[in-house]
């Protein structure tokens, strides 16, 4: 691994002087959790976020070897989804197909979409029967390998936005959220099921997010109502992947190479 980690409040912290350096890590990352899963001959789940930040990154991972990845394994979910179809410019599983999976083998049957073109409710149902249907069952819930999340600068995260009561709704695998700018229904999973997961990374870059940054990871004032900050897996592991520019406002410890 290429960035300098080191915890801030006990949390898992690495800077990356460049979003390469990031990639290459993250690559690293889940080829090594998902050979573990390989191993054992056990399929692997993973949930993506959309957002700016993964799709540059899975541009970069498209230079990775992919014939290396036993794709039969692989299982792809998304931990949220825009209401809109997916040739939409703003669908999240759009993108993802644009910026890597049209590159990569990944059987059709392994990707499982959010209907973003289905009405929301009907589709809440649908994804959250499909989650509790494919995944294995921990704590009584549907538990993933590893769930990727980005961060908005209002300290959201998935499409659970500050302010919002689906922060508790834990009774529910997948929520209904609006956009609070542009009232977009989204679908997303709940708090409690991203929670649940083995692995949860957070992939974070550019100046935009330093500030949101500092109140997270060095807890200031508030940071307990925002979404992001509620991310805590129960038996999981947390690490947060910055680059030099989202992590300028953390203590110097945090150095990069
Ligand atoms: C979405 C994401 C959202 C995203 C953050 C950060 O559907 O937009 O799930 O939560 O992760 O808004 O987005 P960037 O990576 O573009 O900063």
């Amino acid at each position: 691994m290429t960035g300098s980690t080191a915890s801030s409040k006990n949390k898992d912290v690495t800077v990356f002087d460049s979003i390469e350096s990031m990639s290459a890590s993250f690559y690293e990352l889940l080829i090594n959790d998902f050979t573990r899963a390989l191993l054992k001959r056990k399929p692997y789940h993973l949930a993506i976020s959309g957002g700016s930040t993964p799709y540059k990154i899975f541009d970069l991972l498209t230079r990775y070897p992919s014939k290396r990845i036993n794709w039969e394994f692989l299982n792809l979910y998304w931990v949220d989804e825009r209401c809109v179809p997916p040739d939409d410019t703003e669908s999240n599983y759009g993108n993802t197909w644009k910026s890597i999976l049209r590159y990569i083998d990944l059987p059709e049957q392994n990707i499982h979409r959010i209907h973003g073109e289905d009405m929301p409710e009907s589709e809440r149902k649908r994804y959250s029967e499909i989650l509790a249907e494919k995944l294995p069952q921990v704590n009584g819930l549907p538990q993933f390998d590893m769930v990727l999340l980005g961060i908005g600068e209002d300290g959201h995260t998935a499409s659970i936005f500050p302010g919002t009561n689906i922060m508790s709704d834990s009774s529910d695998l997948c929520v209904i959220a609006s956009h609070p700018e542009t009232q977009q229904k989204r679908i997303s999973l709940s708090l409690d099921l991203i929670n649940n997961s083995k692995n949860v990374l957070f992939l974070v870059t550019g100046n935009s997010k330093a500030k949101i940054l500092d109140k997270i990871i060095n807890e200031k004032k508030g940071f307990e109502s925002l979404p992001a900050a509620n991310v805590n897996p129960k038996q999981g592991k947390l690490k947060w992947f910055l680059d030099k520019e989202a992590a300028k406002k953390l203590k110097k410890r945090f150095l990069f190479f």
